[in-house]
């Protein structure tokens, strides 16, 4: 009888461990789900992965939209096609997320996937490019850098540079590796160029073409220019990574980059600075990609319910090739 009890008694105890092991690890598993609920869900549709700059950009949306932030990304990467930026969207609605960030490949187009978002009210974030609408109230809050500004800054770079040269008035033959053909950077960037050029009527646009933001178009476009003109005395890349392939093209013809024919970028990547240490590129034109945290600030706003500014230009600078040994070691991007 003793051993009947005794072991009745073992059992008891043992069931007893059992339910407060499980009551803990209900209440662990409980805490866990808890948290996930509270998490801000952001669903990123992004361009792609083009060049060094939407690297950067990838990483900083993805470094600052984590867990220990209180974020779950959701990311897409749209491989330059708008239609499939649509769908992501589609996609991020269905899902219920609580914002949208959107870098548009191009401006236009984009009113009945955004009116789906605003209906279903979903905050958009535009980061990075522009879109064109007529009505602003199918986002919220745009971030991004001042393209038009960026090719004033290109010219009035060249200006000061042809005349540090002594070559003022000298023909000055360009050509243009523009961006994707109807992107905010694209257009902002030729349009602040071509703004500029009647004040200089000495120098001559010999042509433009697209090289999509990547290197191997850009290198692309750039054997096809120097088979076309034997002149050209300057190099507008619409980014820096355009730029590496027009160096590449150059140096291919027999040319000296940086030297034979002046090579201007935009973006200001790591690379470029290497470039410019390395005597093959003479500018680059900031253009800032670090908008992970500058969207997370507007969206933390927004969770407290404050205004935010509709239309935010981030600070950006010029860095010609003599600043570049000094600063590629504090370049974040
Ligand atoms: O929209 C920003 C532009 O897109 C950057 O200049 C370019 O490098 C990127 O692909």
């Amino acid at each position: 009888m003793k051993r009947v009890v005794g072991l009745l008694l073992v059992c008891l105890l043992g069931l007893f461990m059992w339910g407060c092991g499980k009551e803990a690890a209900d209440q662990a598993s409980k805490g866990t789900t808890d948290q996930k609920d509270d998490l801000i869900v952001v669903g990123y549709a992004q361009v792609g992965a083009e060049s060094d700059w939407r690297t950067a950009n990838t990483v900083s949306f993805q470094t600052t939209f984590v867990e220990e932030n209180g974020y779950k990304l959701i990311f897409d990467d749209a491989q330059q096609k708008q239609e499939n930026q649509i769908k992501a969207i589609r996609n991020f609605i269905q899902q219920e997320v609580d914002y949208i960030v959107l870098a548009p490949v191009v401006e236009t187009g984009w009113e009945t996937v955004l009116g789906e978002a605003k209906e279903a009210g979903i905050p958009v974030i535009l980061s990075d490019r522009m879109i064109d609408v007529s009505d602003d109230s199918i986002y919220t809050a745009w971030v991004g850098g001042n393209f038009i500004k960026e090719g004033h800054d290109a010219v009035a770079w060249l200006d000061g540079y042809l005349k540090e040269q002594g070559r003022q008035d000298e023909q000055i033959n360009i050509v243009t590796l523009q961006g994707t053909i109807g992107s905010s950077a694209q257009v902002g960037r030729t349009k602040g160029v071509e703004e500029k050029l009647p004040e200089h009527p000495n120098w001559v646009m010999l042509d433009r073409q697209t090289g999509e933001f990547t290197q191997s178009k850009g290198q692309e476009v750039m054997e096809s220019f120097l088979k076309s003109y034997d002149d050209i005395d300057v190099v507008i890349a619409e980014n820096d990574n355009m730029a590496f392939g027009a160096i590449d093209a150059i140096k291919a013809a027999g040319m000296d980059p940086g030297e034979d024919i002046i090579i201007i970028g935009y973006d200001a990547v790591k690379a470029a600075f290497e470039a410019m240490i390395a005597g093959d590129m003479n500018v680059s034109v900031e253009c800032n990609p670090l908008h992970g945290p500058r969207v997370a600030e507007i969206i933390q706003k927004l969770e407290k319910g404050e205004k935010v500014e509709k239309i935010q230009y981030v600070d950006e600078g010029v860095f010609p090739a003599e600043t570049a040994a000094e600063l590629i070691d504090s370049r974040l991007y």
